[in-house]
């Protein structure tokens, strides 16, 4: 019997969640995914603050993003009521947007560097238009990152592999192409990938919801796991490798990442897969030294007292639900980075690829 078509590289990645044009920020609402594709529009830095808050975009460098476009937002806004951009009339709303979210650092990164664009444009008449070139430029750099960063993981990985992936890493969660993801797309292009397993995620399903969304439009071969099959299936010999994306990277290469990765990785440890985590510099964090420093963001309960909005359990009880954890750099065989590859990483390691910057 002959083999279904492989999909080609251009048949990928072809959504875009985040989407700016003319004084308006287009976000493609996760919220409503797999069943309904609607867009949510915002007008200002408030509106994306919600929106970050609320999970209408999620994922680290999407965030990040979207971040920089509500700059833009706002500074937009200011313009056209004849009053100056600078730093201090955009204070409130970058604070505002900063505080949406704590884990992921592409947040504060991205508005570090939208920061520093505005110190740049000083009183200048086209501060809006340089604001605006910087946010698009987080945006395609990140895209090339991703597209740059699928190459180098799945150039470590032999032919055939079966892969195991947590959260949603892809083009929702990016400017386009995704970071894990981004290896995965590249991976079953090349054939080194063969079989794709999804953890759900609970409790908000981004790999059931989201990634399995992404994986059958690209029509790449995945199966759907509950997050708790993860040991099981690794057990059973179908895994090569665990690949996932990162919210922060410590200096020392601890990663937070969603909830449910640190035990991926004993797992992966304990039956002989690969463990790679795959992130953009702008999610490694050299002003935090360890993971233990990270913030990790706890979540109303009632995200996981119920599913899709459906209470499932008793009135009364009551649940902790943090939404990330942290996995120790020695269970991670490899981040994967636009700037290289870090093996077995350390202090030392990714001390030395920061030099690179
Ligand atoms: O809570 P989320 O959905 O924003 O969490 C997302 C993740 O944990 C992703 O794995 C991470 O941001 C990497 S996305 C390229």
């Amino acid at each position: 019997m002959s083999e279904p078509a492989r999909s080609q590289p251009d048949q990928h990645d072809t959504i875009r969640a985040v989407a700016y044009a003319a004084g308006v920020l287009r976000l493609l609402d996760q919220r409503e995914l797999p069943f309904k594709e609607t867009f949510i529009e915002c007008r200002n830095a408030q509106d994306v603050t919600v929106a970050i808050r609320d999970l209408v975009v999620r994922g680290a460098p999407a965030i990040g993003i979207a971040a920089a476009w509500g700059v833009v937002l706002q500074a937009g806004l200011l313009e056209s009521a004849g009053e100056a951009i600078n730093s201090a009339s955009l204070d409130n709303a970058i604070n505002g947007l900063n505080a949406a979210r704590p884990t992921a650092v592409n947040l504060a990164w991205a508005l570090a560097r939208m920061r520093a664009a505005l110190a740049r444009a000083g009183a200048r008449d086209d501060a809006l238009a340089l604001l605006a070139h910087e946010a698009q430029a987080i945006q395609d750099e990140d895209l090339a990152a991703n597209r740059h960063m699928g190459e180098l993981g799945a150039n470590l990985m032999s032919q055939g592999s079966g892969v195991m992936t947590h959260c949603n890493t892809g083009s929702l969660a990016t400017a386009g192409y995704g970071t894990a993801l981004g290896v995965i797309r590249a991976g079953y292009t090349s054939g080194k990938i063969a079989q794709v397993y999804a953890g759900e995620t609970r409790p908000w399903l981004q790999g059931a919801r989201l990634t399995m969304w992404e994986l059958v439009r690209d029509r790449i071969p995945a199966k759907l796991i509950a997050d708790s099959a993860a040991a099981h299936l690794m057990k059973s010999g179908a895994v090569q490798w665990v690949i996932v994306g990162a919210d922060r990277i410590a200096a020392n290469g601890d990663t937070a990442n969603k909830i449910g990765t640190y035990q991926l990785a004993i797992a992966a440890r304990r039956h002989g897969a690969k463990f790679m985590v795959v992130a953009p510099w702008s999610t490694v964090d050299m002003a935090t030294q360890k993971g233990d420093d990270i913030h990790i963001e706890l979540r109303d309960p009632a995200e996981l007292l119920g599913v899709a909005g459906k209470r499932t359990v008793v009135d009364g009880a009551d649940a902790w639900n943090p939404v990330f954890d942290v996995t120790p750099a020695e269970l991670i065989d490899y981040i994967v980075t636009e700037r290289g590859v870090i093996e077995k990483p350390d202090s030392a390691r990714m001390q030395q690829l920061a030099a690179h910057g």
